[in-house]
């Protein structure tokens, strides 16, 4: 049977790159991005590799919360359920940003926004579960959680930006998300992240070339980082398992913070009042 499978950010490195091997098994694979042509460009590109492709362009701003409530019933009225969701997207702004809603852009645009559209994309989860039995959730972290503190006092800015905090924090925030979903979800959905490894994208656009190019020989691309998304969203290797961390490019740390169920807990619920939303009660031990 068909797996409907969104994702985030799908028009660019490693989003595309799971997102054409999503489509190559058979997935019909929603791709919501900010950038419209962009993502033209992508569902052209995989075409072309994989004709019997099905692929559909939704627009998603992660840093509009009015864009995320958009897009999630926007494709609600296309779709009864879905099975699959990859929280993908995400950005490395050497400059500080905000968001539309005052969020610092990592923390708002990269953590946030995905956890406000997991919610609400939560319903078309349990149905995907009444359809299939199972549907999943794949959150991209990384590697630089461990360098990463959750600092309350730098959700809304900082003094002085430091661009690598930024992105730090945001990285364990979707680590710790992860496992604190895997703890509250219905019975049938699972969350599980990934570390893609160091992988040659986009992401890296704003850094000086000189640094880029001493980067490169290490980097990954962005198909291997593709392959195990993939895994992760559609494999029966993978079916029913929760809460696991997983790379494709050792080694894969996992900090103190990202384990701990208290601090998990605590931003899961000021994470609830930032985005405006109920949280989901505790209902296993991860
Ligand atoms: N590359 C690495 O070494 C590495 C390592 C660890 C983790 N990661 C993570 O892997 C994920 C994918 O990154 P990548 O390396 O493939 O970088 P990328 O090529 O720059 O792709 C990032 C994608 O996220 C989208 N995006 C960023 N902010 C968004 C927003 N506010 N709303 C909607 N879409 C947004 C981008 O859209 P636009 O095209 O509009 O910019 C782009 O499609 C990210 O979460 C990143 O943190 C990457």
């Amino acid at each position: 049977m068909e797996k409907v499978v969104v994702i985030t950010g799908g028009n660019s490195g490693i989003g595309l790159a799971m997102a054409h091997q999503l489509a190559a098994r058979g997935a019909r694979v929603c791709l919501a991005c900010r950038n419209q042509a962009k993502a033209a460009e992508a569902r052209d590109l995989i075409l072309a590799k994989t004709p019997s492709a099905r692929i559909e362009l939704y627009s998603l701003d992660l840093a509009s919360f009015a864009s995320i409530r958009q897009f999630a019933s926007e494709l609600a009225g296309r779709h009864d359920h879905i099975d699959v969701l990859i929280n993908n997207a995400g950005a490395a702004p050497l400059t500080q940003q905000f968001t539309q809603e005052g969020f610092e852009m990592q923390f708002g645009g990269n953590y946030l926004g995905p956890f406000l559209l997991t919610h609400l994309l939560l319903p078309l989860l349990q149905a995907g579960v009444q359809h299939k039995g199972e549907a999943r959730i794949v959150n991209v972290a990384s590697i630089m959680h461990m360098f990463g503190r959750i600092r309350p006092d730098t959700f809304r800015g900082m003094k002085r930006y430091s661009p690598g905090s930024a992105y730090a924090q945001s990285k364990l925030a979707n680590l710790m998300f992860s496992n604190a979903l895997a703890r509250r979800l219905p019975t049938g959905v699972t969350s599980q992240a990934m570390h893609p490894g160091g992988v040659d994208s986009e992401i890296w656009r704003d850094l000086p070339r000189p640094v880029y190019l001493m980067l490169k020989p290490f980097l990954i691309t962005p198909e291997r980082a593709g392959r195990l998304g993939a895994d992760l969203a559609l494999s029966a290797e993978h079916a029913g398992v929760n809460g696991g961390y997983y790379t494709a490019q050792w080694p894969r740390p996992l900090s103190r913070t990202a384990r701990s169920h208290e601090a998990q807990d605590e931003l899961y619920a000021a994470s609830c009042e930032l985005a405006g939303i109920p949280g989901l009660p505790v209902v296993r031990q991860g």
